[in-house]
């Protein structure tokens, strides 16, 4: 009897956790889109419906978001794609920007070597050469089925037709407002005073897109569109040129997989760190039953920060372009490194990060990028984040052309050991040089449970991403929460430097916070910023869809 009692509660937690879970978003039988705007998800979804598939789905959505969702959707920008088809082949598209040919290691520095202020974040000069309409039409052109005019036809109605502003999207704009005025002048598009319901078209982006849709790639590289572009932001004094534009090739990589537990994890390598990091977290945290520890307790909080902080150090000091720098992927990604990375963890006591690495900085938070995922009724799935790093980017914004320019040149380290925008610390494998590109935090992942199709799942949030997209993943398969109860559940960051803990502002009481510190944890009380804004997709048992779209945007999951 009393060995039972003692087993009991075992038993029931492990049949609990065997449960599949209810779904608790948007469940679809055949398809998904799941973005940052309505708008954009329903041209994806309409697009499958046609009988387009995932990347047709692709092409469309990550085009509708420049114009549903400028602040991050974009022309003028750059993303990463991970792809698994539904015989499980993987792959990945890096359409990341890269500096201009003119560029060079202490361009963003001073006579006497200091970081020039704002030179690499706010207008023409921090704007490095676009990459995502090289990317679609590369996704396009290797795994499209429908014509290139049936994918953009909708996009460009859409941009004619305009798009209303949201209460979230009004809030975003009015906080921007200075800054479009500082960059653009006082007559800009977006400098106007909108409303909540208001319509704003987009006339200009639209004779852009038709650019696109009739000569495709050289529609934006070369030519009118390349000459306006290249002409705008050299009198801005940028340094993007015609030679710049017409060399820019999106690059087929192969992703980062990993196994944990019983899934299979597909991220994108570098440029971005995403997977490499995201790897090195789950391998760090695997030998220990997180799931037994409960959802947001502090000993999977302890597990998770101490496997971070570990992570983006290594993040940090080793990742950059693998075309430029010799990436040692063997060590880093190797089980018996990360066994002694996590050797002196122990859950009496924080580690500290200075016995890691050293620095000293203010990490800002930010929401810019977009997420999306996408699953067509074949299983073929996408999992893709753009971005033009900032909220609209360098705030640079083309009236001709009808776009946000990009501010990704802040992504490199401008002069390693000093802190980018979102507070990360950067070394010389993320030094500028020409053609290089930056490194990303960007983790559109894809995951197989027992050999098939489980998760898509992607956020924005700069270095908030790869801690997000994470916990998220952990949310599902580890405490058994639905798509959408694992995407809107309460999130915390870690990146090694600074050394502390955010907590969003809800979910995490003032007993946990003072257990934590009671270890040594450093928590920063100031600032509970909103961490990251994840669009994922979960298939269900029965194989139907379940969509997450965030509560923390306008973000909505549209399928059929
Ligand atoms: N610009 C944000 C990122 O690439 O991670």
């Amino acid at each position: 009897m009393r060995r039972l009692i003692f087993i009991l509660p075992l038993l029931l937690f492990t049949t609990c956790k065997k449960q599949p879970t209810q779904p608790t978003g948007l469940v679809t039988e055949n398809a998904m889109v799941v973005t940052a705007r309505a708008e954009a998800s329903k041209i994806g979804s309409d697009i499958m419906e046609k009988g387009g598939n995932a990347f047709d789905a692709m092409v469309a959505t990550e085009l509708a978001l420049a114009v549903a969702y400028p602040y991050a959707g974009n022309l003028g920008g750059g993303g990463f794609m991970v792809y698994r088809k539904n015989n499980g082949e993987v792959g990945g598209i890096d359409y990341r920007e890269k500096a201009p040919l003119s560029a060079h290691k202490d361009m963003y520095l001073d006579s006497l070597g200091n970081v020039i202020s704002k030179m690499s974040t706010v207008g023409a000069t921090a704007v490095g050469v676009p990459g995502t309409v090289a990317g679609v039409i590369a996704v396009h052109e290797k795994f499209g089925s429908l014509p290139l005019s049936d994918l953009i036809e909708p996009v460009i109605a859409l941009a004619r037709k305009g798009v209303i502003v949201t209460e979230k999207q009004l809030q975003r704009i009015t906080h921007y407002k200075e800054s479009f005025v500082e960059v653009n002048g006082d007559s800009t598009k977006f400098a106007q005073p909108f409303s909540v319901g208001d319509t704003i078209k987009y006339p200009k982006l639209a004779q852009t897109l038709t650019q696109i849709l009739e000569k495709g790639r050289d529609g934006f590289y070369k030519g009118e569109v390349a000459e306006k572009l290249s002409s705008f932001i050299q009198e801005k004094g940028g340094f993007v040129t015609m030679a710049d534009l017409e060399k820019y090739e999106a690059k087929w990589r192969d992703p980062i997989v990993f196994d944990y537990k019983e899934l299979k994890m597909i991220s994108m390598s570098p440029p971005s760190s995403g997977g490499v990091t995201i790897n090195q977290i789950f391998k760090m945290m695997e030998p220990h039953d997180i799931g037994s520890f409960g959802h947001n307790s502090s000993k999977s909080i302890q597990l998770f920060t101490e496997a971070a902080r570990r992570a983006y150090a290594d993040r940090n000091y080793f990742l950059g372009d693998p075309d430029f720098v010799d990436i040692p992927f063997d060590v880093l990604l190797d089980d018996t490194y990360l066994e002694e990375r996590m050797a002196d963890f122990s859950f009496e006591k924080a580690s500290l990060s200075s016995a890691i690495g050293h620095g000293e900085v203010e990490i800002l938070e930010s929401s810019e990028t977009t997420h999306y995922s996408i699953v067509d009724d074949a299983g073929n799935a996408i999992s893709a984040t753009t971005t033009l790093n900032g909220g609209y980017g360098s705030k640079l914004y083309s009236e001709d052309l009808g776009f946000f320019l990009n501010n990704e040149m802040d992504d490199f380290s401008a002069k390693p050991g000093v802190p980018n925008m979102f507070g990360l610390i950067g070394a010389e494998a993320n030094s500028i040089a020409p053609e290089k590109r930056m490194l990303s935090s960007m983790t559109p992942t894809i995951v197989e449970k027992e050999g098939k199709l489980y998760m898509v799942v992607g956020t924005p949030g700069g270095s908030t991403i790869i801690t997000a997209v994470a916990q998220t993943i952990l949310n599902v398969y580890e405490f058994n929460q639905s798509m959408q109860e694992a995407v809107n559940s309460p999130r915390f960051h870690h990146q090694w430097l600074p050394d502390h803990i955010n907590f969003e502002p809800e979910g995490f009481s003032k007993e946990l916070k003072d257990e934590l510190k009671s270890k040594g944890y450093n928590i920063d009380e100031k600032r509970n910023p909103v961490i990251g804004k994840v669009d994922a997709i979960r298939v269900l048992e029965n194989g139907k869809l379940e969509g997450g779209a965030d509560r923390r945007g306008d973000d909505t999951a549209v399928g059929f």
